[in-house]
């Protein structure tokens, strides 16, 4: 259940004076992720805690008697996209489309029948805030080809054919947390992903109890700027070597603590805190996820912390503005927790903290963070959400 019911009726005009009336209109909704914990620790086959958040995207969509798609964002006026999907799909200009051409291209490479369409998007998610814009237009635009063909996809499929899609058309070699929240979440629970067999466990974060804040710090964060894909190389680099000494480790998941330290001095010293934060991070998740589940709050937020520090100091992907939002944050009355949260270098951070809190963390934060880089946040509360769906 989302907390508030979507007008759709709105996106549905600008669809129709866009494409024309007539046909039935579907609305495919993908909501944004914020994650809790486990950071950078997918691509190494490990733990992470993220749950989907309120804001979303939209996609309103027809089906078309021939194979042509055509594609319009309502943040590109005028640019509407046009491929077909019985001829190859290539990556092209304008960017934005890409994730649309992408999921369309790997679909068909899974052997899905596509058909036309004609399509609307449409977001309340920041795009580059870190909250998974990205894979919520590749879930979306993927439901909405599944709905127009009268075809349905296992969440968990349809985020796997997501990521691909971001990894041959968007250039982004990411891992598989944002694409499996944004397509599986529940309502009201977050979720811990084993990233390396996708096995969940859906976690109840009780209204009551919890709230989950999020502070935008209005940096743009970009997972294709290098930094990204320089990070999984430092882990890959990190598995060659425990893989010398012990040939079963296949990922960073497999090093134990034992194994790490005594790689200290052995291994390049960026490349030993690169591994020490997935291996500290992994077990700070599972521990997240415990202490959650037990209603231990405080212990829940230590972690959080010490996950925010770990990618500040031992994964480098933090920036002063990141840290200074989580020092302020936990400077609040009621605050458990907060840290960074995405892939870094901008975006987001996620506080967790008691629900009375929330009315007077937003003006402080707001405040300082001006007073100290001179822009103002955009502070949300939310509950979480549940998976895509198909509103109508
Ligand atoms: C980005 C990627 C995810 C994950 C995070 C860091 O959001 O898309 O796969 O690696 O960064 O945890």
């Amino acid at each position: 259940m989302l907390s508030k019911p979507i007008d759709t009726a709105p996106l549905k005009a600008q669809f129709a004076q866009l494409f024309g009336p007539g046909g039935k209109i579907h609305v495919v909704r993908a909501p944004g992720r914020v994650n809790l914990i486990g950071e950078h620790t997918d691509y190494n086959d490990g733990f992470v805690l993220p749950m989907a958040i309120e804001p979303y995207v939209l996609v309103a969509c027809r089906g078309r008697d021939d194979a042509t798609v055509r594609v319009a964002s309502s943040h590109f006026p005028n640019q509407t996209i046009e491929f077909s999907v019985q001829s190859k799909i290539k990556r092209e200009e304008p960017q934005w489309a890409n994730y649309v051409r992408g999921v369309a291209a790997e679909l068909l490479a899974a052997g899905i029948p596509l058909v036309g369409m004609e399509a609307l998007i449409t977001n309340t998610l920041p795009v580059g805030g870190g909250l998974s814009s990205s894979a919520a237009i590749m879930v979306s635009t993927g439901l909405a080809m599944l709905k127009v063909a009268g075809l349905t996809m296992d969440p968990s499929r349809l985020a796997l054919i997501a990521q691909r899609a971001e990894h041959e058309y968007a250039g982004v070699p990411s891992g598989i947390m944002d694409q499996t929240i944004v397509a599986a979440a529940k309502a009201g629970h977050a979720m811990m992903l084993d990233c390396r067999d996708l096995s969940k466990q859906y976690i109840p974060l009780d209204p009551a109890e919890l709230r989950v804040v999020v502070v935008n710090s209005m940096i743009k964060h970009e997972n294709s700027s290098g930094e990204y894909a320089k990070r999984r190389k430092q882990c890959e680099e990190g598995v060659a070597f425990f893989q010398k000494q012990t040939p079963t480790i296949k990922a960073l998941r497999d090093v134990t603590m034992t194994q790490l330290e005594l790689s200290k001095g052995k291994l390049d010293d960026v490349i030993y805190r690169r591994c020490r934060h997935i291996v500290t991070e992994n077990g700070r998740t599972i521990d997240f996820a415990m202490q959650l589940t037990k209603r231990n709050y405080e212990l829940a937020g230590e972690q959080m912390v010490a996950s925010h520090n770990s990618l500040r100091d031992d994964y480098e992907v933090s920036l002063p503005e990141l840290d200074f939002l989580v020092d302020e944050s936990m400077k609040q009355k009621g605050v458990y927790g907060a840290r960074m949260t995405g892939g870094g270098f901008g975006g987001c951070i996620v506080a967790l903290m008691q629900p009375g809190a929330v009315e007077a963390f937003t003006p402080a934060i707001q405040a300082s963070y001006s007073k100290k880089f001179g822009t103002s946040p955009t502070i949300f509360a939310t509950v979480p959400t549940g998976g895509a769906n198909v509103l109508e």
